[in-house]
């Protein structure tokens, strides 16, 4: 059995795992150790692998259950609880800084990322730490963002959803815009930039214009992890301490397939 080992990619975070064929099972001690690197590193990177969508289902249950995806139209029609990301049917790189699926009462804990076909070029996707980003705010700034809370739906900008994912997952969902990390038990801002309809007691208008605000504020490059796919990578992202985005900067007559699985995590808190 080959030895493990955890590198760090970035001083913020990051951490590259060698030594693990994610296709075959992990014992229980490996399974917890993953799960807290993940928590202390917020993104970790798989290379090499070879992975059948059922191999790759049973490989994210390391970091939580599976859950099912809202967009329903990108979803592996066998494989379900895997959403293609994939330009070729209609999505856009999502290059605006966001954390997954907040119109969710419990949104993922991980999202989790598997490079199918990478382009020669370009289409890498960033990850930035929010617990660092929260610990760099002027102290006046944190303590009111400790006060605000988001309210969260389905985002306005995609005009291809489904009347039954609008009716199943668009439906308001509150939560607090600094959330404490369950394994951790730091503190990390917490908001989807589109998915936020508004701030609580603001308009939407003064609500997106201070998000974008704090985003420009804070996402500065010493608190990002920046991925260059290989094909067979996995990238695990830690949903409850990070803001991700792709880039769109790569030839789009070439194929960017990432599988990506969310994981079930729990309801956003402040304490
Ligand atoms: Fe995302």
């Amino acid at each position: 059995m080959s030895t493990v080992t955890i590198t760090p990619l970035h001083a913020s975070l990051g951490a590259e795992v060698s030594g693990i064929d994610l296709s075959r099972p992990l014992d229980a001690d490996m399974r917890e150790a993953l799960s807290h690197a993940l928590a202390e590193h917020l993104a970790l990177v798989f290379h090499g692998q070879s992975l059948t969508p059922a191999q790759y289902l049973q490989a994210a249950t390391v970091f939580g259950p599976p859950m099912r995806q809202h967009y329903s139209q990108h979803n592996m029609p066998d494989y379900p609880d895997i959403g293609l990301v994939w330009h070729r049917n209609g999505q856009r790189p999502a290059e605006r800084w966001h954390t997954d699926h907040t119109n969710r009462e419990r949104p993922p804990a991980a999202t989790i990322l598997y490079g199918v076909a990478i382009p020669s070029a370009g289409g890498g996707t960033s990850v930035a730490n929010m617990r660092a980003a929260y610990a760099a705010l002027p102290e006046a700034e944190r303590t009111r963002l400790d006060t605000l809370r988001t309210v969260n739906s389905l985002d306005d900008t995609h005009t291809d959803t489904r009347t039954e994912d609008m009716e199943k997952y668009g439906q308001p969902v509150m939560h607090p815009m600094v959330r404490t990390h369950p394994v951790h038990g730091s503190r990390a801002v917490y908001f989807h930039v589109t998915k936020t309809v508004n701030i609580e007691g603001m308009s939407p208008q003064d609500s997106r214009a201070y998000l974008n605000d704090l985003l420009e504020r804070m996402i500065k490059p010493e608190i990002v992890y920046h991925h260059a796919w290989r094909k067979g990578d996995v990238l695990v992202i830690d949903d409850r301490a990070t803001m991700h985005r792709a880039h769109g900067d790569y030839d789009r007559s070439q194929s960017r397939v990432l599988w990506r699985i969310i994981v079930e995590g729990d309801r956003p808190r402040l304490v």
